[in-house]
């Protein structure tokens, strides 16, 4: 089976919506599709013939959006005319954590996928796939099928007539990784599609079978969907949160992280990815998604299970706290009228994403101690930064520069937080000329040359080594 001549819908242009319909239109000429998102910013810059101005920094996003802009690929706030003409409704939105009310601080806000299902019962017609990308609780696909159904309910009461609109509900998780996710889109190591009508199933199936390998298309229950998801990324925060506290054990016992590493990571049941140290994890996700989880848990009496996968939340936290205190113990005790460099603030290299960044956490730290910041990333915004970093500069303690070098001028410390390749082949000479004496280097991604920092003058600290 091949489908054609369908007409897609994606509610939410954001870090999901827009590479996923990217990738999708790019693949299946046949099909159109309409992203559309209530953030009237966000859609003119996906429009935007200055393609510097794309909200999202993607390699590879850029090309296809280049080809695919205006051909089967558009991008609107025509919400209700999008809605209307879709087969198929992909909901993308964002998902954070709560922040009041009930479960606040662990479960998910759902108000934004609420608001989309509400659209769809309003303006969808015939029947509609509707399919869930955001990452959601376990036993949200009930949620959205009672709000689609009573709201047909509601059309039945006010208009005297009956409207014959139906709907189904697919689950189908996205796994893409920001800095990668063009390539993670076109190479998936498996696409997951959850159900209870094969019909549903295999029309979702036949879309990803235009690049996907059939093999690589999991399909299960819906609530078997929905939590791999969860667990999926509960899964990973797990494994650098284990790497993260062994790093610890490093620097007190002369072990070395990345031997250790390698050590284990050979074992093919343990496997080599993902055991990179660092600052932490951040991202939008790995945190709040634990945290549902822990949510979950605790809802269905399961408080052990909660409690266990807390831990890599709170070691989280723990290992950005550790770094902070250690930068400030190796210059003297004090950071009053120091000032220290931060090399990378988004939460990983090649995106310019900064949410639950840890260069977020360990700067306010360190503006907390009296310290006053410079900051340099390859793709960061100032005006992201001082959002970050509470909005306002209004101590005067916050320098945002063009270049490292800039931003290495009189510093005492460099702390690099993001493992940004240029960090690498930077003119480590000529910056330790500009700084103050002595001047140290902090690599909490633990990916610099030591032996040649420290040859040139530099003194150094690398996570999970002496
Ligand atoms: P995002 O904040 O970048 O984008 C969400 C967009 O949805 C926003 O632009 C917002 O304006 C829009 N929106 C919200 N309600 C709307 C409505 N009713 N109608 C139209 N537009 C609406 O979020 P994101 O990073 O793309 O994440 C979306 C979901 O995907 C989340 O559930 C997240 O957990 C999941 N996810 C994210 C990633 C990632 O790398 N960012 C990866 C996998 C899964
Ligand atoms: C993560 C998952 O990898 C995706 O599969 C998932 O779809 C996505 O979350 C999501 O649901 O949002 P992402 O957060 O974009 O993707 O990026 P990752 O590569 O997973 O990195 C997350 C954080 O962990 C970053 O801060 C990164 O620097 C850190 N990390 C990653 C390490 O410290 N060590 C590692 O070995 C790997």
């Amino acid at each position: 089976m091949r489908i054609f001549n369908k007409n897609i819908c994606c509610i939410g242009a954001g870090y999901v919506g827009g590479p996923t319909m990217a990738v999708i239109a790019s693949n299946c000429s046949d099909l159109r599709v309409d992203v559309i998102d209530i953030n009237q910013q966000r859609i003119n810059d996906w429009n935007s013939d200055d393609f510097s101005k794309l909200p999202i920094f993607e390699p590879g996003l850029e090309n296809i959006i280049k080809k695919q802009r205006g051909i089967n690929l558009f991008f609107s706030n025509k919400i209700e005319e999008c809605i209307s003409k879709a087969d198929i409704i992909f909901i993308s939105v964002n998902t954070p954590t709560k922040t009041k009310g009930i479960g606040a601080g662990y479960a998910s806000d759902l108000k934004w996928i609420e608001s989309s299902a509400r659209q769809i019962a309003k303006y969808a017609k015939n029947h509609t796939i509707v399919v869930e990308k955001s990452t959601l609780p376990v036993k949200t696909a009930e949620t959205i099928k009672i709000i689609l159904n009573s709201s047909e309910e509601e059309d039945k009461k006010n208009n005297g007539t009956i409207e014959k609109k139906s709907f189904s509900i697919v689950s189908n998780p996205e796994f893409l990784a920001e800095g990668t996710a063009i390539n993670d889109l076109q190479n998936p190591d498996r696409v997951l599609i959850g159900g209870d009508d094969d019909y549903s199933i295999n029309l979702i199936s036949e879309i990803y079978q235009n690049w996907v390998d059939p093999s690589k298309i999991i399909t299960t229950n819906l609530w078997s969907s929905e939590l791999s998801k969860l667990v999926a990324n509960a899964f990973l925060a797990q494994r650098i949160s284990s790497i993260n506290s062994i790093s610890a054990i490093c620097e007190s016992t002369g072990a070395n992280i990345h031997e250790v590493a390698k050590a284990i990571g050979t074992d093919t049941r343990i496997g080599s990815k993902f055991l990179n140290p660092g600052p932490g994890f951040g991202g939008s996700c790995f945190k709040k998604d634990i945290l549902n989880l822990v949510y979950l848990c605790r809802y269905y009496g399961l408080n052990e299970v909660g409690d266990y996968w807390e831990q890599i939340v709170k070691i989280n936290i723990w290992q950005q706290k550790r770094i902070s205190a250690l930068v400030i113990k190796n210059l003297f005790g004090t950071l009053s009228n120091k000032r220290l460099a931060i090399f990378g603030f988004s939460f990983k290299a090649n995106t310019n994403d900064t949410r639950e960044s840890p260069s977020i956490s360990i700067s306010k730290n360190l503006l907390q101690e009296g310290a006053e910041l410079t900051f340099y990333d390859p793709k960061v915004c100032e005006q992201q930064i001082l959002i970050e970093l509470n909005g306002t500069n209004s101590e005067g303690n916050i320098l945002v520069c063009k270049s490292a070098l800039k931003a290495a001028e009189g510093a005492d410390a460099i702390l690099v937080l993001t493992e940004w390749d240029e960090f690498i082949n930077l003119d480590w000479k000529s910056i330790y000329k500009y700084m103050r004496k002595p001047s140290w280097i902090f690599d909490t991604r633990s990916f610099l040359n030591g032996d040649e920092l420290r040859t040139i003058g530099f003194k150094t600290w690398t996570l999970g080594a002496l």
